[in-house]
């Protein structure tokens, strides 16, 4: 289903393609070249003119044969150039291999800049890495519509259900500049280098800087989150498991089933002017008033300062900082009495730097640890 749905998306893309390029058609099918001398892409059909019509859909009698009257199959090396996902059995990828260290390496010179020092993220950029992918993984359910209820860290190792996705996408769309220019090797260094980062097993070993990814390895990793989903769609039981998920109605929504009287209080109407209609029968009511914007008013001590300058250590345990929001790193902190916390935090510890090496001042730096401290309470 999934391949010839795709075979209808690239016939379809493919239209798009020729009847541009009908304007210069040459009168010969399955040439490969323009008047202007431009060659059309490998595999790349033009059509002749007929009756003074120029476009395929007139003209492309092979299009038949796959019953939508437009466009035409894709051959065979088109294929081939587009179908580069790797799937979760193994279907399109390469041999090959690499180290963690290795990826280590091409990570620090080609993906660092934007994901930051050990997949930490940031700016904008996607984290690759929350550290324990074993940790970071809770319950999915109502995740979509629930914002309280605990949900995995949306990164790769605690997140995602299949690894294969991030074998394509690294070799399909990263380095973000220049996508496809990374070797098959490197790949899979950069894979087992995510999978370091992210404290994955294979096979029940632990993945570290000297472990040698290939193929076969990497079709036995299992990513923690597989079997999360909701509802699993997959398999004989898959419809079955649809039906029942959505009729039950506390997994989507406020959670409670209302058909009659569900909104009391008054309606708020907004309406538009101007639009050139006149005379309504009822006329139009003169109130304009619009929902009254919510304001933030949750605006916690320490937080906007937490994420600018500390996030980048204590939200990941790559540096060996305490955790932001783990119960037991911060127990060990606090048992030690809030003063000499408050010193460490200022005066610097190991690999603590002075007050995170910012500039904030002491009543600053203390508001930040209890914003910090208060995120395990
Ligand atoms: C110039 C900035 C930039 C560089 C360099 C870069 N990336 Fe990315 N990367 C991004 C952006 C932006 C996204 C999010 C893309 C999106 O969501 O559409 C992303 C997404 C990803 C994701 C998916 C993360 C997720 O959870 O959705 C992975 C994996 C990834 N990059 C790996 C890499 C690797 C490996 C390298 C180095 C070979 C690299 N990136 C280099 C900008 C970059
Ligand atoms: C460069 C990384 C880094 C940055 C940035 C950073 N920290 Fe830390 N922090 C650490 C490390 C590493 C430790 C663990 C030190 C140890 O106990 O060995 C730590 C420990 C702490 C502790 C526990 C101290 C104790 O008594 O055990 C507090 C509190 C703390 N940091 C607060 C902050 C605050 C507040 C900021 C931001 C203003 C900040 N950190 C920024 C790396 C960092």
């Amino acid at each position: 289903m999934f391949k010839s749905y795709r075979k209808l998306f690239i016939t379809l893309s493919l239209v798009v393609s020729t009847t541009t390029s009908l304007a210069i058609a040459t009168d010969a099918i399955s040439s490969r070249t323009y008047e202007n001398g431009k060659k059309v892409i490998d595999g790349g059909v033009t059509y002749p003119v007929v009756h003074g019509k120029t476009a395929s859909y007139f003209i492309n009698e092979k299009a038949h044969m796959i019953g939508y009257s437009i466009g035409r199959k894709p051959t065979k090396n088109e294929i081939t150039a587009w179908d580069i996902d790797v799937m979760p059995d193994g279907t399109g990828l390469p041999k090959g291999s690499g180290t963690a260290e290795e990826g280590d390496e091409i990570y620090e010179a080609k993906c660092a800049s934007c994901h930051a020092d050990f997949g930490a993220g940031g700016a904008g950029y996607p984290a690759l890495a929350k550290g324990n992918a074993y940790e970071g993984f809770k319950t999915l359910k109502n995740q979509r519509t629930d914002s309280s209820i605990d949900s995995p860290s949306r990164v790769f190792g605690s997140y995602w259900p299949q690894a294969s996705t991030l074998w394509w996408y690294i070799k399909t769309g990263m380095p973000h500049p220049s996508p496809l220019s990374l070797k098959d090797d490197e790949v899979y260094a950069l894979v087992a280098y995510t999978l370091m980062i992210n404290e994955m097993k294979i096979d029940g070993v632990e993945v570290d800087e000297e472990y040698e990814l290939d193929e076969k390895k990497f079709l036995k990793i299992k990513m923690p989150n597989e079997d999360g989903f909701e509802p699993n769609i997959d398999g004989k039981q898959g419809v079955e498991n649809v039906r029942a998920y959505f009729n039950d109605f506390s997994n989507y929504g406020n959670g409670t089933r209302c058909m009659k009287n569900c909104f009391d209080g008054k309606p708020i109407i907004a309406r538009i002017q101007g639009v050139g209609i006149s005379n309504y029968d009822p006329p139009l009511s003169t109130e304009k008033s619009m929902p009254v914007a919510k304001t933030e008013t949750t605006d916690v001590k320490g937080k906007k300062e937490y994420e600018t300058v500390c996030a980048a250590c204590h939200g990941t345990d790559a540096m060996g900082a305490p955790i932001l929001g783990d119960k037991k790193a911060w127990a060990t902190v606090t048992q030690k009495g809030m003063d000499k916390v408050y010193q460490n935090a200022i005066n610097g510890i190991n690999g603590m730097p002075a007050r995170g090496a910012s500039t904030y001042s002491d009543e600053k730096i203390k508001e930040i640890v209890d914003y910090m401290v208060n995120q395990v309470k």
